[in-house]
């Protein structure tokens, strides 16, 4: 993991954001340094939309107005990092525990560029233990969906998200096809959201300022 390349992805991000706009704004150490990056511009961008509480309080300490999706509508941009990034662009997200917020985010804004470091590359994703939010009730009925399918699953103890729900990490799974994991899981009651991004993967990824090709 490198700090200076999350500084540089972080700092060229800020090439896509455009006059006037509303930007999507993610969590996690690579965007505080898009958000530090943003600051800069708060006069001539009309606000963003934030992921968490932890970039809302990011943001507002910075001066830069956190606007209520419902009200925005649409947005043309969305930042945001990722724990892992497979060659296709589709992604592990959550491990700050913001997935969800995340997901609703990225799939309301046109283009999401994803910003990260050249760890977070992979070939398959799965090493990364994939995070998923669920309903607490429904923990212990979704452990067991997913040892049936083969994974480990580990509660993390202790972390309620911006939502009220729990999270639980898999460990172990080799996702070969990322499309129909999150397929599959999204149809089990109880989840809230998975932190796969498949379905909507990024459409540019910065590994520090060089986009992926
Ligand atoms: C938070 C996320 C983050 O984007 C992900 O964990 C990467 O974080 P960082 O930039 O600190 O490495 O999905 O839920």
């Amino acid at each position: 993991m490198s700090n200076n390349e999350k500084r540089l992805a972080g700092e060229a991000a800020i090439r896509y954001v455009e006059k006037d706009a509303i930007i999507g704004v993610g969590t996690g150490s690579t965007v505080a340094f898009f958000i530090d990056a943003l600051a800069d511009l708060r006069d001539q961008i009309q606000g963003a939309v934030s992921s968490s509480e932890q970039s809302t309080a990011h943001l507002k300490k910075l001066g830069i107005p956190v606007l209520d999706l419902n009200a925005t509508g649409a947005l043309t941009l969305y930042v945001d990092g990722a724990d892992e990034c497979d060659p296709l662009r589709r992604l592990i997200k959550g491990g700050g525990a913001a997935l969800t917020r995340e997901k609703i985010v990225a799939e309301a804004s046109a283009q999401f560029v994803c910003i990260i470091d050249s760890s977070k590359r992979v070939d398959i994703l799965g090493k990364f233990p994939l995070p998923i939010e669920v309903i607490p009730m429904a923990r212990s009925l979704i452990g067991r969906e997913i040892a049936r399918r083969g994974g480990q699953p580990v509660w993390r103890d202790g972390v309620v998200t911006d939502n009220g729900n729990w999270i639980i990490d898999v460990h172990g799974w080799q996702i070969a096809d990322p499309v129909a994991l999150e397929r599959d899981l999204n149809q089990l009651p109880g989840i809230v959201s998975v932190g796969l991004f498949a379905r909507r993967p990024a459409d540019i990824v910065l590994v520090g300022d060089q986009v992926m090709a």
